[in-house]
This record gives C-alpha cells, structure tokens and sequence, in this order.
C-alpha cells in the first residue's frame, strides 16, 4: 500500500523552496513514459518559473489560484496536427498528468491537478497568453513544489464497484 498511486493526493500549498532542476527534469521524464494511443507521444510542456506568468494563469480558472503560490507550473499540451490521433489526445494526456502527479509524489513534493481542457474558454486564454500555434492544444496544469501537506492514503477501494464476469 505505500506506493505513490495509494499516496499521492492534491496538494495546494506551497513552500517558498524552489524545486530542484534534477527533480524536475525527473518528472517531465516521468510524463514522457506515459502510455499513448499508437505511441503517438505528441506531448509538449511549458514549465512556468516567473511570476507574472504564473500570476496570470492563475487568475485563468476560478480552482487554480494556487499556480500563483506554486514555485513550478507545468503546463500539459498536446500537438493536435494528426487528425486521425486528436480524438485521443486526452487520454494520452490524462495519462502523461497522472505520471507527471506520482513522480512529483515520488520526489517528495506536492502537485495538484487543474483542468483545463475541454473548457474553450480556459483553452484559449492559455493559447493566446502564450501566443501557441493553433494545433498546439493546452489540456491541464499542475501546481508543484514543497509543501508542509503531505502525500497521505486515504482509502477509497470500493469492491461493490468491481464486477467479475458480469454485471
Ligand atoms: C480532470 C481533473 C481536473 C481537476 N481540476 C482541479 C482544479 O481545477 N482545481 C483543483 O484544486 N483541483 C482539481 N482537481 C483535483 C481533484 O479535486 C482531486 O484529485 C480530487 O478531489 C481527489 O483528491 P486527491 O487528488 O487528493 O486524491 C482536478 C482533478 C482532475 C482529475
């Protein structure tokens, strides 16, 4: 039960301590293994260290006022160009989120997932702000760094949700 899937939770206060490079080198990485549709990998992140762009995505959704007090936000993105794989784009970013959230977990740090996509309108605040080509689609943010909050399980297995065989 201690690995970061059972431990990891959101996590939405943060230290004044940056984050180490390697750590967060480590957790790009970690989001780069995800699994995606045909190998596909059309992932791309930007990762926001100064304030006034932190500061601004922060006031983009009304859940994501603390990217403002994060040292880190890692914005997920995904190439959209390939008509045939947009479809699943969210699945292959979903999945790449998630790695990215227990890796942050795994160095000892705090993250918190913020939708973004499918909502237009954030989407676009994101694209224009950032000034993305169009077939670059951001998907989420996640808030990361050092927190006085820990990672902890709380446990939500459910087995009246598991169905062998039939329904
Ligand atoms: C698609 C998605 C969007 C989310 N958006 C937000 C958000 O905008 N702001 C926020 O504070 N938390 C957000 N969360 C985090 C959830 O609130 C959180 O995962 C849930 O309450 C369970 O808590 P835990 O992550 O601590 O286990 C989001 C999670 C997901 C998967």
């Amino acid at each position: 039960m201690e690995n970061v899937i059972f431990t990891r939770r959101s996590i939405r206060r943060f230290l004044e301590k940056p984050v180490e490079q390697e750590k967060l080198e480590r957790i790009l990485k970690a989001g780069m293994q995800a699994p995606s549709a045909h190998n596909n990998q059309r992932w791309e992140f930007l990762v926001l260290t100064e304030q006034d762009k932190k500061d601004t995505v922060s006031q983009m959704s009304p859940w994501a006022g603390m990217v403002a007090k994060a040292p880190v936000a890692i914005i997920v993105m995904g190439d959209t160009s390939n008509k045939e794989l947009k479809n699943w784009f969210q699945q292959d970013l979903s999945a790449c989120t998630e790695n990215i959230l227990l890796q942050i977990a795994q160095e000892g740090l705090g993250g918190c997932w913020m939708g973004f996509y499918p909502n237009m309108e954030r989407v676009k605040m994101i694209q224009d702000y950032f000034k993305l080509p169009e077939k670059i689609v951001p998907f989420s943010v996640i808030a990361l760094g050092y927190s006085e909050d820990e990672n902890r399980f709380i446990d939500r297995s459910d087995m009246s949700k598991i169905h062998y065989n039939k329904y």
